[in-house]
């Protein structure tokens, strides 16, 4: 069973663009990114597309459907009517390269500005030892693909460019939560998070969670969990103390 669809796709580059309204075919059990290339392969061979999988793991296919973040490659069209016209925009957060491609390299930074994990310097890595329930808490965040829709939704970047320089997002706060929870890491991951990657900026609207395609519970596991511990360590005059004994 197959119907003509109706789309609209950003068509442009760095300097404007426009949405661009065409008519392709829809076949049944198709996705998103399904209908993009046919556009290619039928009216618009120099259309720009990022894409790689086309199964949810390597997170290239990110763009906004009807205005709302989600990965082309796992978005069904059978998710909208047959009659509604379907609205294929870039990633908001990021500068446009051309058409749907965006220019992600903010996260790479964003990334690069996190410390790697800090085991002490004197455990060789075979004698590693970590307890189940330590695996298990930061496993859930090692599902992330790096599709940055958590970064391209919070609002914090998304509607202030002026934030980027301050503000690590979702996805890499994440990350230094995962490490904060590690056994073995040594490096002062809250200060940093609070200073260096503003953390407080969050205010757990949790837009990220909602977008994640690997339902990772962003916000309430990683990000809250930072938060806790952050306060903890600044404000409570038990931890603060024990810091200081523990350092002499
Ligand atoms: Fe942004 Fe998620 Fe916090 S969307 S404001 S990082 S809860």
């Amino acid at each position: 069973m197959s119907y003509d669809g109706r789309f609209r796709v950003w068509r442009g580059d760095a300097d404007g663009g426009d949405l661009a309204d065409f008519t392709v075919e829809v076949n049944e059990g198709e996705v998103v990114l399904d209908i993009i290339h046919r556009l290619q392969a039928t009216q618009a061979p120099d259309l720009a597309v990022r894409w790689n999988c086309k199964a949810g793991k390597c997170g290239s296919c990110s763009a906004e459907i009807n205005g709302r973040p989600r990965l082309m490659c796992m978005t069904r069209m059978s998710t909208f009517e047959e009659g509604e016209t379907v609205t294929v925009t870039p990633l908001r957060a990021f500068p446009v390269i051309r058409d749907l491609v965006t220019d992600v390299s903010f996260n790479y930074e964003k990334a690069r500005a996190v410390p790697a994990f800090a085991p002490p310097a004197d455990l060789a890595p075979g004698d590693y030892r970590m307890q189940q329930v330590d695996v298990e808490r930061s496993q859930e965040f090692r599902k992330c693909i790096e599709c940055f829709l958590c970064q391209d939704v919070c609002h914090v970047i998304r509607d202030h460019e002026d934030n980027k320089q301050a503000y690590a997002g979702p996805r890499f706060l994440m990350r230094i939560a995962e490490l904060d929870m590690h056994p073995l890491d040594q490096a002062d991951r809250r200060q940093a998070a609070q200073h260096e990657h503003g953390l407080g900026l969050c205010n757990i609207t949790k837009c990220c969670t909602e977008v994640c395609p690997e339902h990772i519970k962003i916000t309430d596991n990683a990000l809250i969990p930072l938060k806790e511990r952050v306060v903890d360590h600044s404000y409570d005059p038990l931890v603060w103390l024990g810091s200081k004994i523990r350092r002499r």
